[in-house]
């Protein structure tokens, strides 16, 4: 997607008077620093690594997070930091590697153990300065990683140790540089948030002013400053993120709202219709609903490999919006639901890391020849922020937890071809699996719940017939970032009616299994 965004966003507010920078050294965890610092009412943006101390300076952070990553310090290549930042005055927080990079600029030494050390740690807190005020002597850590320091300068003071890492945290006695060898952001360390936050209030004095109220209250102006009396057109799917995005610019601008629902056919069972009755009783503004199941099924006609459906759903999908959007006169802007990961991983924050991690895939991105300004009122935001940005505005339950689906749909869950038999018996199957799994009220709990219909028949009997019918999978997993995924732990109670309901249910299906396939090496979807 093309994403002539910065410029434009720049009349939206930098929201935040305090703010602490996490430098990313391609730590998995990365994200989950920001987001624990936001938890605490700080504002946290993730940088490059390698940002110059010059910068920093500029952006005038309260703190600095310098994040784990998967390389030692010696090793040729390994990211490194302007070593200048330990001399800025402002506090640095080193996490596992780096509390390595900070020991290593400052003089100590650091070696490759070899045993890695991975999971539970007990800690033993023997000196409890400001980072780890408040905590008991000893307390449960979580460990990961292959390298330890084995030598810190005489300027450094041991705070914490465990049996196997005789230094688990450090202070600097001149400098406000402190470091963990263990990762506070991760729940496994149970008082890792209380250390983050001796981090934030103790050492870099922040007050907690990063409030989401707040954030919905200047956007709202910010837009309607930038729109003035023109036109806005969103796009909705019935996911959190466009929900959130039109009822922030429905308080924002109202009637000069209009939004297009595309119905392409492979949406979840009667979501279409629910979309616009929610739709309807929230939003008394402009709604396109463009019904086109059969331009999508014809372009998807005899097509089964993953990718080709992708490309012919997105090209589908841009004629269908564009047709509809030259429809709605005197619009300008367009708004779209990007989030800060979105941001993150597509490499178009400002200061942000290089593109590596995600390859993200939006098939519902527009193409820039359809010359709107873009409107991306929750490009600063986490998902678990933009859902409780979505409670705040008054949207239901329902659709703030709604659980994420894919742009291209059921396609990429109807394995082998594309048709309206196959879709209408996914469908039944994957509304069994999600109304069980609500039933049990375990549907907060999973981040994503669904039925996939594969291409392959399996024998079995019925009375006393024979059959010859479709297999189901039914997929569930646990997550919070959705780059990584285990399957769901669900009960067999619960697995038994799902199945029982789908096998009775679903005409055309005889057997039904449960995928047990964590991420990596599985992806989420099937296709
Ligand atoms: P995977 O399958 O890559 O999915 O583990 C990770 C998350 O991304 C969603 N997903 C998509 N979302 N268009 C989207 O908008 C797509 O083509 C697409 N493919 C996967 C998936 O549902 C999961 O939440």
């Amino acid at each position: 997607m093309s994403t002539p965004i910065a410029a434009q966003d720049a009349a939206l507010p930098r929201l935040h008077s305090e703010r602490v920078l996490v430098l990313d050294f391609g730590s998995q965890f990365a994200q989950l620093i920001a987001r624990r610092v936001r938890e605490q009412h700080v504002y946290c943006e993730i940088v490059r690594h390698d940002i110059t101390a010059e910068r920093i300076r500029e952006l005038a952070p309260q703190g600095i997070i310098l994040s784990g990553g998967p390389a030692s310090v010696y090793e040729p290549g390994a990211p490194k930091c302007d070593p200048e930042i330990f001399q800025l005055g402002i506090p640095v927080l080193g996490i596992c590697y780096g509390l390595h990079l900070a020991c290593e600029a400052l003089g100590g030494r650091v070696e490759s153990f070899p045993a890695r050390e991975f999971g539970r740690a007990m800690c033993h807190v023997t000196s409890p300065d400001e980072l780890l005020a408040g905590l008991p002597e000893r307390m449960e850590v979580w460990m990961s990683h292959g390298d330890q320091v084995s030598t810190v300068a005489a300027e450094f003071q041991s705070l914490a140790e465990t049996p196997t890492c005789p230094i688990a945290a450090i202070k600097h006695i001149r400098l406000p540089v402190y470091a963990v060898q263990f990762h506070p952001e991760v729940t496994h360390t149970p008082q890792g948030s209380q250390i983050l936050g001796n981090f934030l209030t103790r050492i870099c004095h922040t007050h907690g002013t990063w409030r989401l109220g707040d954030f919905a209250q200047d956007t709202i102006a910010a837009v309607r400053q930038r729109v003035g009396k023109r036109r806005v057109i969103c796009g909705l799917s019935g996911g959190v993120d466009s929900s959130v995005v039109a009822a922030l610019l429905y308080q924002a601008i109202g009637p000069q709202l209009s939004c297009i629902l595309v119905d392409n056919g492979l949406l979840r069972k009667d979501e279409a219709e629910a979309v616009i009755r929610e739709f309807s009783n929230h939003f008394h503004t402009d709604l396109h609903v463009v019904r086109a199941e059969d331009r999508f099924l014809s372009a998807l006609a005899g097509v089964t490999d993953p990718q080709e459906k992708r490309r012919a759903i997105g090209h589908v999908f841009i004629d269908c919006f564009a047709d509809e959007a030259a429809k709605v006169e005197g619009a300008d802007f367009l708004a779209q639901g990007t989030l800060y990961p979105d941001v993150i991983e597509s490499g178009a924050a400002a200061d942000g890391p290089a593109a590596t991690i995600k390859l993200h895939h939006n098939v519902g991105g527009l193409p820039e020849d359809l010359s709107f300004e873009l409107i991306e009122p929750l490009r600063d935001l986490f998902k678990d922020e933009v859902r409780r940005l979505g409670l705040q505005l008054g949207l239901p339950e329902d659709i703030v937890w709604r659980h994420p689906f894919p742009g291209p749909g059921l396609a990429v869950r109807c394995l082998g071809e594309v048709t309206k038999p196959r879709l209408d018996r996914l469908r039944e199957a994957d509304a069994i699996v999600v109304a069980e799994i609500k039933a049990a009220g375990l549907y907060r709990q999973t981040a994503q719940s669904f039925a996939v219909l594969l291409p392959v028949q399996s024998v079995g009997v019925m009375g006393d017939a024979r059959t010859y019918e479709d297999v189901v999978a039914v997929r569930s997993v646990d997550t919070e970032d959705f780059m990584t995924a285990d399957w769901s732990r669900l009960p067999y109670d619960l697995l038994a009616r799902i199945s029982t309901r789908i096998i009775n249910e679903v005409k055309g299906v005889n057997r039904v299994v449960y995928d047990i396939s964590s991420k990596p090496p599985a992806t989420i979807e099937w296709e």
